[in-house]
């Protein structure tokens, strides 16, 4: 490899130029005699050499100078002894760069100076093609390249000779990033919620220093990336009836997740409804059935479900994915007519009142009742046409108390309007079910009549 990549070529001298230097006049010093001019001609440098200390590094060991295929001078030092002479040794650290362990110097510098760049190097600043000639520029060269990389700033984050680091760093893997990146280390110190992968793990456990296949340099698809240390989400989802679409376009999980640190639990964006929000607060799903636009639903409304209020939306639904309708936490009907069964509501009554629909006459598990005559279960528990809480109930919001369903269901083509008055012990209906009906938990209106 050092004979392959030897630098000092760079300044041409020819047999030609050797053999052509017949007399080596002792008057005229190396530099000046037509031999070696060229090395005093250098845009940079190296020192001894400007100064034509020719004999700090070769000594003569022939009288005869030039000689034919031969040397009449050698090097006082060999490998890197000789440029400790005057520079400051090297190799005590605990990671050494190969070439300079094998006191390759001159596999980098030219010992005599250098027209491309400064510090004898055959580059300018875009130490790239210095690097590539030992090692595989496939890292550098994926489709997401890091600027600093593409500039060939190799040094800003890595010792071309040695460090106290791992890879060469000149600092921690976490200040190596963070030296640029004062937003992520602020972030880090001033934010209640820190992901613990990068707490814990270094930066490059999700991203590539030098270029990525994926975008932010990411290592893989975020998905995937995500997946790997989470994988418990992955499955339970891929297992799922019902999967939120959120998951798989677009920004995928960073459509709702901060990555790095955030203010809210759950390392969420924004605040939970507003992120919810930021998609379902529009129309413009272009679909034939789009969903409802839950904004406008819960905007101004005078009565908001409890767990809205709160501020919540996964109280209820599973942002991920869920077995059940509409990504909810629980059993909870589809349909309009749903006779109560064990467990089919289980959704609401994860919250409510779980004897809510089991007794005929109760006095205490609801107050739609009329006397002890439970009204939930006339309603719901009816076996031919039970209907499901929505004929009565929103489910996010409403004007009306105990949120009643002003505009009513969807019964097909229909909205059922409910016309609900409610009083200190009752209320009445006149929905478009049936005539006007009362109920009074004291004293109960008699339809036996
Ligand atoms: C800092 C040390 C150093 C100084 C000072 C120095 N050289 Fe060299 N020189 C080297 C090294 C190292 C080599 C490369 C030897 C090798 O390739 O094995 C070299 C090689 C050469 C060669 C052979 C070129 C070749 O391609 O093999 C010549 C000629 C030469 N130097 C001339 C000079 C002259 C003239 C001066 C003074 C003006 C000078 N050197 C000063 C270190 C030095
Ligand atoms: C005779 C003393 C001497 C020897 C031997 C020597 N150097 Fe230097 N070198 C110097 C001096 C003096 C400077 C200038 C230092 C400064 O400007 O601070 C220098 C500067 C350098 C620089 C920086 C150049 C720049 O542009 O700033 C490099 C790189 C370097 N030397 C590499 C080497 C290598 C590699 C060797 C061995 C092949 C070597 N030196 C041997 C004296 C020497
Ligand atoms: C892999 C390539 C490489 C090798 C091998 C290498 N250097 Fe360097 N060296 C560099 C680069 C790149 C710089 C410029 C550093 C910068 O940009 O700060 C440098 C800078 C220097 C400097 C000047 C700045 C400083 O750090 O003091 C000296 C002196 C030097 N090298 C000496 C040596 C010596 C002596 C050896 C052999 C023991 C050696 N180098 C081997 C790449 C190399
Ligand atoms: C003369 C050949 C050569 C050149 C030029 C060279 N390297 Fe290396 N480098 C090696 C070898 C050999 C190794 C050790 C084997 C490996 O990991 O590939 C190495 C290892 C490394 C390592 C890993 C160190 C570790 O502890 O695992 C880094 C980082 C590195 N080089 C950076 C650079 C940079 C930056 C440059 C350009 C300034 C450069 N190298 C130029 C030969 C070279
Ligand atoms: C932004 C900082 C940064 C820049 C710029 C940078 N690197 Fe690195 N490099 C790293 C980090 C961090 C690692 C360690 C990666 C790891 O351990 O996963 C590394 C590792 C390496 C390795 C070792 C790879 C291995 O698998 O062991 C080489 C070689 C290397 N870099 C060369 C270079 C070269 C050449 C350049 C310039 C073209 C460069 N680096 C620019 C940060 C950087
Ligand atoms: C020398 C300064 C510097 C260092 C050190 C540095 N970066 Fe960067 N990084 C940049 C710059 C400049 C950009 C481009 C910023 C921009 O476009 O706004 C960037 C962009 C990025 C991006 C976004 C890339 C994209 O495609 O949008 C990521 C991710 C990144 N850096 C991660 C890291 C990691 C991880 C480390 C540590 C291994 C690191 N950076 C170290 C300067 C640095
Ligand atoms: C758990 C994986 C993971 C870890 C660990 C990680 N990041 Fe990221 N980082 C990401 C993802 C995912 C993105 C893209 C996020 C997005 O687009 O919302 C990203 C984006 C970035 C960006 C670009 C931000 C922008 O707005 O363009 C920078 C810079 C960055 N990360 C730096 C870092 C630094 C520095 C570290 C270490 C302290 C680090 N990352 C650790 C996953 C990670
Ligand atoms: C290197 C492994 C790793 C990767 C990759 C990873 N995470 Fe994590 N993540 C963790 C660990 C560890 C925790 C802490 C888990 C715990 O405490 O149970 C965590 C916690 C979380 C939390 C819960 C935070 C809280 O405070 O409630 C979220 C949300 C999260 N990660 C999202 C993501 C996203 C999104 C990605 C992809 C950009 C991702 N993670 C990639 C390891 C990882
Ligand atoms: C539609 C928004 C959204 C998307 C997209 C999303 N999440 Fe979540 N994620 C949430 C919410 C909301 C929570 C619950 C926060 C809470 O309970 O405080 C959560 C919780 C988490 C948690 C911590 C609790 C748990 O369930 O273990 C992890 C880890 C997590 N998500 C990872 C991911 C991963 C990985 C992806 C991508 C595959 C992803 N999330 C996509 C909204 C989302
Ligand atoms: C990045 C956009 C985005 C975000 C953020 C988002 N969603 Fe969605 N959500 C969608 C899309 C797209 C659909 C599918 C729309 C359709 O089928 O018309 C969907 C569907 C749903 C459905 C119906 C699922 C079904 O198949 O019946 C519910 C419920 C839902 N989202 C709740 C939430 C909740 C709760 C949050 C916040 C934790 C949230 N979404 C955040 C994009 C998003
Ligand atoms: C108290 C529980 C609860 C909370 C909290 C809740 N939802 Fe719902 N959500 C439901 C129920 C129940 C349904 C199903 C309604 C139906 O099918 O009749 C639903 C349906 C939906 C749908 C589908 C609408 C459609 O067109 O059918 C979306 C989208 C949705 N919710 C988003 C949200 C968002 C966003 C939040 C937070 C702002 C939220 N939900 C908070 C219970 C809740
Ligand atoms: C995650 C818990 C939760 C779930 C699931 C839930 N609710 Fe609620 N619900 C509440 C809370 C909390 C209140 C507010 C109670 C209060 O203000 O005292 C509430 C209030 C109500 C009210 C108004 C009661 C009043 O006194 O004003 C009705 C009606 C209601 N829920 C119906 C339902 C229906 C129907 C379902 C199922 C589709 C359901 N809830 C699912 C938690 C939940
Ligand atoms: C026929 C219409 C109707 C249906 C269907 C209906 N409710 Fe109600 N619900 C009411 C009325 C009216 C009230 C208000 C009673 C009062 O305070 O006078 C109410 C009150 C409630 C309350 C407040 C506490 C209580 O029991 O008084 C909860 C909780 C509730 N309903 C849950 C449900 C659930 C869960 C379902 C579906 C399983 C459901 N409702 C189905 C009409 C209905």
């Amino acid at each position: 490899m050092r004979s392959k990549y030897r630098l000092i070529g760079m300044f041409a001298l020819s047999w030609f130029a050797i053999l052509s230097c017949f007399s080596f006049a002792s008057a005229e010093t190396c530099l000046t005699t037509d031999c070696h001019a060229d090395l005093a001609q250098f845009k940079y440098s190296h020192s001894p050499v400007a100064e034509e200390d020719c004999s700090s590094c070769h000594e003569q060991v022939q009288e005869q100078h030039p000689v034919e295929k031969g040397s009449s001078f050698e090097l006082v030092e060999t490998g890197a002894k000789l440029c400790y002479q005057c520079h400051d040794a090297m190799g005590r650290k605990l990671t050494i760069h190969s070439p300079v362990q094998d006191g390759d110097c001159i596999d980098c510098h030219n010992p005599h100076g250098s027209d491309a760049g400064p510090f004898l190097l055959p580059v300018e600043h875009d130490l790239t093609e210095l690097c590539v000639n030992c090692h595989d520029s496939d890292a550098f060269t994926h489709d997401v390249v890091h600027g600093p990389a593409a500039s060939g700033a190799c040094t800003q984050c890595h010792n071309p000779h040695e460090s106290n680091f791992p890879k060469l760093l000149n600092k921690s893997m976490e200040k190596t990033c963070t030296g640029c990146h004062v937003e992520i280390a602020d972030g880090m110190v001033n934010s209640p919620v820190i992901h613990k992968a990068v707490e814990e793990a270094s930066c490059t456990s999700c991203h590539n220093p030098h270029s990525a296949p994926a975008a932010k340099l990411l290592q893989k698809d975020i998905q995937s990336l995500c997946m790997d240390c989470h994988g418990d989400i992955g499955r339970k989802v891929k297992k799922a009836k019902v999967q939120h679409p959120a998951l798989y376009r677009d920004e995928k999980c960073s459509a709702c997740h901060a990555t790095h640190f955030s203010t809210f639990p759950g390392l969420l964006k924004q605040s939970e409804q507003d992120i919810c929000l930021s998609c379902h607060g529009k129309d413009d799903y272009k679909k034939s059935k789009p969903l409802k636009n839950i904004a406008k639903e819960i905007k101004d409304k005078k009565n908001l479900h409890g767990p809205l209020r709160d501020g919540e939306c996964s109280g209820c639904h599973n942002a991920h994915g869920s077995d059940h309708t509409r990504l909810l936490r629980g059993a909870y009907p589809k349909s309009f007519y749903a006779p109560y069964s064990k467990g089919s509501y289980d959704f609401c009554l994860e919250c409510h009142d779980k004897n809510l629909l089991r007794f005929p006459e109760t006095s205490i598990y609801t107050e739609f009742r009329n006397g002890k005559q439970n009204l939930h279960y006339i309603h719901v528990s009816n076996k031919y046409k039970g209907r499901s809480c929505r004929a009565c109930h929103e489910p996010h919001a409403a004007d009306m108390e105990k949120l009643i369903n002003e505009e009513g269901a969807n019964f097909g083509d229909w909205k059922i309007p409910t016309r609900f008055i409610k009083t200190e012990t009752g209320g009445s209906c006149s929905p478009g079910c049936h005539q006007t009906y009362e109920y009074d938990r004291e004293e109960p209106v008699d339809y036996e009549r």
